[in-house]
């Protein structure tokens, strides 16, 4: 039975993400990041409340297929933010390798993730739905008999994904969404609220076996209630 997404409203969600992460990087165990342009601020939160990473393990959910040092990468945002500001760095790095074929990266991914165990797994919300690089409606989404995958991108920046697939991405021992602005309210609404299917990929984490948590701010949170 799907279970409801435990849904907070706060003023400052980056904050209470970023802090959320720090308690983890404290306990050791593996984190698994985002991209986009949420999550930036509450990596720079966590790199100051906690700057011992050392017993880290960390991850990314997806990846843009550029190079790492590409304004697009997700490592790259990770890196400025988050992993060049610690005192002692995560003592395993899984960045993806958006440098290959996307193919051969999710091959690589895939086999990196044997026997892994994913302790918080961090998520955005596209406005059309989509989660990690799960994109409405496309065969990646069926993906079951692979952690990893590959496909285009239904959104910008238009470069080939490479992802963690929805049974991997199910498999957190706790996940959670960081949501900000209005451009994502109606997303929201139809993710967590409403009907759980393929046309909403983030929709289908509520299938997890743990409760998901979103954080969400005011303007993202505007049509709950309402939809
Ligand atoms: C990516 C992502 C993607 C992102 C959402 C939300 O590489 O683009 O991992 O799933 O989390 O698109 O992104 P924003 O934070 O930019 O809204």
């Amino acid at each position: 039975m799907p279970q409801p997404p435990d849904l907070r409203v706060v003023d400052d969600p980056a904050e209470e993400v970023g802090r959320l992460i720090a308690e983890q990087a404290g306990r050791a165990g593996s984190i698994v990041l985002t991209g986009g342009t949420s999550p930036g601020r509450a990596y720079e939160r966590a790199a100051e409340l906690q700057p011992d990473w050392s017993p880290v393990t960390l991850w990314w959910g997806d990846e843009r297929c550029v190079p790492p040092d590409d304004d697009r990468s997700n490592y790259k945002l990770a890196r400025t933010t988050l992993v060049d500001r610690l005192a002692e760095p995560p003592g395993e790095v899984h960045r993806i390798r958006g440098e290959l074929q996307p193919a051969d990266a999710a091959g690589e991914l895939d086999k990196a993730l044997e026997d892994a165990e994913l302790d918080l797994l961090l998520l955005g919300l596209g406005p059309d739905g989509h989660v990690a690089s799960l994109f409405p409606g496309t065969p990646q989404l069926d993906v079951e008999d692979r952690r990893a995958t590959s496909g285009p991108a239904g959104l910008e920046p238009l470069v080939e994904r490479v992802t963690m697939t929805m049974p991997t991405l199910r498999s957190a021992q706790r996940i959670v969404f960081l949501i900000t602005g209005a451009s994502k309210a109606d997303a929201v609404v139809r993710a967590f609220v409403g009907e759980i299917g393929r046309d909403v990929p983030a929709s289908l984490l509520r299938l997890a076996p743990v409760r998901v948590e979103v954080f969400l701010d005011r303007a993202a949170a505007s049509k709950l209630g309402t939809g």
